[in-house]
């Protein structure tokens, strides 16, 4: 068995044996512990139980004190306050629970699997065609990279789709254009970069906008395009083929500046689901879930209604038989449920999505593919600000190059590296590697550290600062365990259960304890920002313990092994941490 018991969990036990003693109609209470600050744990759930049970919680307090074995794990248990339990473990308990985290043979650190784990597709990273990325990409990426992290390592299976926008009215007028200018984008992948291949694209779709507007007949040819495209008319396929390899090359580019893995066959695009969108109107028609109206086919919601009082509908059809991005939605619902077996759905988008998703998933609902056991969520996350607290633009006003702020964040880190790079002892190559990995980290931190639905302001220097909650001040405090274990020569880590711990060494080892449970918490509630507040937390108990425990210079050898053993697992658990994140752990730094 490598999963480990938590000290916690142990706890728990105790406790509950003591209460089914005390009261055998509480079995199966939960008592309600937590860490705390005057104990390791204080239990709050005795007054509820003696509220139900009409006994005096104080009382029924002290009785379950008296039944609670201690000894092994609880050093320590007393009555407090109106009827709280104090809670003390035993060193050798904190020592031991640590030891079997840190030889785990299969490098989990003895985090269990989740209990019942199911099949999540997730939709992130979801850019479109022929148009640049924004920051609202950016979010979606770097949110959905850490929830599939998290959930796989939870033991969740998981499905990654990008769903592009690849499909649509606009690709007539792009595809006519590149027709009738055949060499715009001759080339062979590879043979150019994320950025010319960008610039390509946003020529190309400007030039064709002009034509577009000022051409009558050119705005004909466009339209009869779009037509031809959805009927799959191969020519125009191929040409429509060429915009999406264009554009696939600028986002591998931003993706692999982002140290992300996106994967080509998790591309699938609206233009995916075009084989199904006749028959999912056909079903949700034939169902009643959907209606005509006025030509359309739309779904109405009884509480969705515009400034006029009338009922706003979710248009799947429109009533020149075109189809839009619901219709897209809806059959992506059913791919994910039937051909894909999800029991979650999980959609990883902007929140000004929101009215979409709730009407995309209330039909499906109804259509009966979405149901208590199959379910979708949309992880709705705000805005990205700049310093001035309104929506990020440049200072000219326009939307930023997704790979210039990467660009320019990685330049503020590189700089940060190379100061104190001499007193490592950094080769060139090092700082510029190093650099990366900070600039990257500090982005994807500053995005993941605050709750995914609020909007957060983008601010390099604070992201890139050596202290307070950034990336940059987790990756020191692993490079600087790092380096304590080469300094160590002949000692080793070794846990030593035998040894009296001092107060920083046990807070440092409760909290490394409670990796697994936030882990499996951070995981079912999609809630990354909790991971990184677990992983600041470590690193400032890190902190003080280097202020209270020296390591090298301890006591007793064995004092020295048990408190490299200490970083060397605080590190492991960084490391493992900030992986989850998507977050490299330098060597050295
Ligand atoms: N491409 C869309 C955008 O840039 C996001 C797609 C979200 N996913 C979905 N299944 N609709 O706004």
């Amino acid at each position: 068995m490598a999963s480990v018991t938590s000290l916690s969990d142990s706890v728990q036990q105790h406790l509950a044996s003591a209460l089914t003693a005390t009261l055998p109609e509480s079995a199966g209470a939960d008592p309600l512990l937590r860490r705390s600050d005057r104990a390791d744990y204080q239990a709050n759930g005795i007054l509820a139980l003696a509220k139900k049970a009409k006994a005096n919680p104080r009382e029924l307090a002290t009785q379950v004190v008296s039944q609670v074995v201690t000894g092994d794990v609880i050093k320590d248990i007393e009555v407090s306050g109106p009827g709280f339990l104090n809670i003390t473990i035993t060193d050798r308990a904190i020592v031991e629970n640590l030891a079997a985290r840190y030889t785990d043979v299969t490098g989990r650190l003895g985090v269990p699997f989740a209990a019942h784990p199911g099949t999540t597709v997730i939709d992130y990273a979801q850019p479109n065609v022929a148009k640049e990325m924004h920051v609202g990409h950016l979010r979606s990426a770097v949110i959905g990279d850490a929830l599939v992290q998290l959930l796989e390592f939870a033991g969740e299976t998981v499905v990654r789709r990008h769903h592009i926008g690849d499909w649509g009215t606009q690709f007539g007028m792009l595809i006519q254009f590149l027709d009738e200018h055949p060499h715009e984008l001759d080339h062979k992948a590879g043979e150019v970069s994320g950025e010319e291949a960008m610039s390509n694209l946003d020529r190309l779709y400007k030039a064709a906008r002009r034509l577009f507007d000022s051409d009558e007949e050119f705005k004909t040819r466009a339209r009869r395009r779009v037509v031809d495209l959805q009927a799959g008319e191969p020519h125009t396929l191929a040409t429509w083929q060429k915009f999406v390899d264009e554009s696939k090359i600028y986002f591998f580019s931003v993706f692999e500046k982002l140290d992300m893995e996106v994967r080509d066959p998790d591309i699938v695009g609206e233009s995916g689901y075009n084989d199904m969108l006749a028959e999912t109107c056909r079903l949700l028609e034939e169902s009643g879930v959907a209606v005509r109206s006025e030509g359309a086919l739309c779904v109405f919601f009884d509480d969705i209604k515009g400034p006029d009082g009338n009922r706003v509908p979710l248009i799947v059809q429109k009533s020149d038989g075109g189809y839009g991005y619901a219709a897209t939605d809806l059959s992506a619902i059913r791919d994910r449920v039937f051909n894909l077996k999800a029991n979650n759905l999980l959609y990883v988008v902007d929140a000004r999505q929101a009215l979409h998703f709730r009407m995309v998933f209330e039909t499906a609902r109804r259509a009966g593919w979405l149901n208590d056991d199959v379910t979708a969520f949309q992880l709705a996350f705000g805005t990205v600000l700049g310093k001035d607290g309104k929506p990020f633009k440049t200072r000219e006003g326009e939307t930023v190059k997704l790979e210039d702020l990467l660009d320019e964040a990685v330049d503020r880190a590189t700089a940060v590296v190379r100061e104190k790079a001499e007193k490592v002892g950094l080769s060139e190559q090092e700082i510029v590697e190093n650099g990366r990995w900070v600039g990257i980290g500090a982005v994807k931190y500053a995005d993941l550290s605050t709750s995914a639905v609020r909007d957060y302001k983008f601010d390099l220097d604070q992201m890139v600062s050596l202290n307070g909650d950034t990336s940059v001040y987790l990756q020191y405090a692993y490079a600087r365990i790092q380096s304590i274990l080469r300094k160590a020569g002949e000692a080793r880590p070794a846990a030593h259960p035998e040894l009296e711990l001092a107060p920083a060494e046990r807070a440092l080892g409760l909290h490394l304890d409670q990796f697994a449970e936030t882990v499996l918490e951070v995981a079912a509630g999609y809630e990354p920002h909790k991971l990184a507040a677990y992983l600041y937390q470590l690193a400032s108990l890190l902190t003080t313990f280097y202020d209270q425990c020296p390591v090298l210079k301890a006591e007793t050898a064995e004092q020295v092994e048990n408190r490299l053993f200490l970083v060397d697992l605080t590190a492991r658990t960084l490391h493992r941490g900030m992986a989850l994140l998507g977050i490299r752990t330098p060597e050295r730094l």
